[in-house]
């Protein structure tokens, strides 16, 4: 059932997502992310959201890659957050950028074990890569099992990073029924607060 949205835009998205993750639905907290580079060019990608304060987003990633090297020439970002069986999209455009190492050294024990040794093969390959960020055949999985077994792998390595994005814009989609149509409340930052207002869905 649509609802009526208004006050601030992080706080329903915080409680969209523990409401996907409510019922179940896979992976409540993944965004598809965008950047663009200093031309203009964008890339997206899926990641997986691990805080929502109120007032932005972080998720870790690793440095430099095409999202923190595009960061880092144009903070500009949007994300997409799209859960189908609750009828409900938001999309946020904002800026972004990484925050400080410390943030990430004290995030990284509380990650899954897998994510961990996915971050060390990243600190691995980031230096070897070749053209177009290609690998060699079957080095992921030999710097994944070199980092299993290795005691290193339970600190953060250092190319590990936490992304932060503040959103000023946020649409807040809800689907129609047969007898309705669908909505979208768009919430804008206005001063320290937000004003918000439907849009055409
Ligand atoms: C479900 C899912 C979750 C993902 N979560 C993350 C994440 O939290 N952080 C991340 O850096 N990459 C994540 N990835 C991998 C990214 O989509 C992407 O392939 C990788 O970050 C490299 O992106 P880039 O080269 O555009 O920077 C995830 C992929 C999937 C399919």
């Amino acid at each position: 059932m649509r609802e009526q949205l208004a006050g601030n835009p992080l706080d329903v998205l915080a409680r969209w997502v523990d409401e996907a993750r409510a019922a179940d639905l896979p992976m409540p907290s993944t965004m598809t992310f965008a950047t663009a580079d200093a031309d203009g060019v964008p890339h997206a990608r899926t990641v997986l959201v691990t805080t929502v304060d109120a007032c932005s987003l972080r998720f870790h990633s690793s440095t430099p890659t095409t999202k923190t090297q595009d960061l880092a020439a144009n903070p500009h970002a949007s994300a997409v957050f799209h859960w189908p069986a609750l009828g409900r999209q938001v999309v946020l455009q904002g800026r972004a950028g990484e925050l400080d190492g410390e943030t990430s050294s004290a995030a990284y024990p509380d990650r899954p074990r897998q994510l961990q040794l996915v971050a060390w093969v990243y600190e691995a390959l980031l230096p070897r890569l070749g053209p177009d960020r290609a690998v060699e055949p079957g080095a992921v999985e030999r710097e994944f099992d070199a980092a299993a077994g290795d005691p290193r792998s339970a600190r953060r390595p250092p190319s590990w990073t936490t992304v932060r994005l503040v959103p000023h814009r946020a649409d807040f989609w809800q689907a129609g029924t047969e007898t309705s149509p669908p909505g979208k409340t768009r919430f804008e930052r206005d001063g320290d607060g937000w004003r918000s207002f439907p849009v055409l869905p």
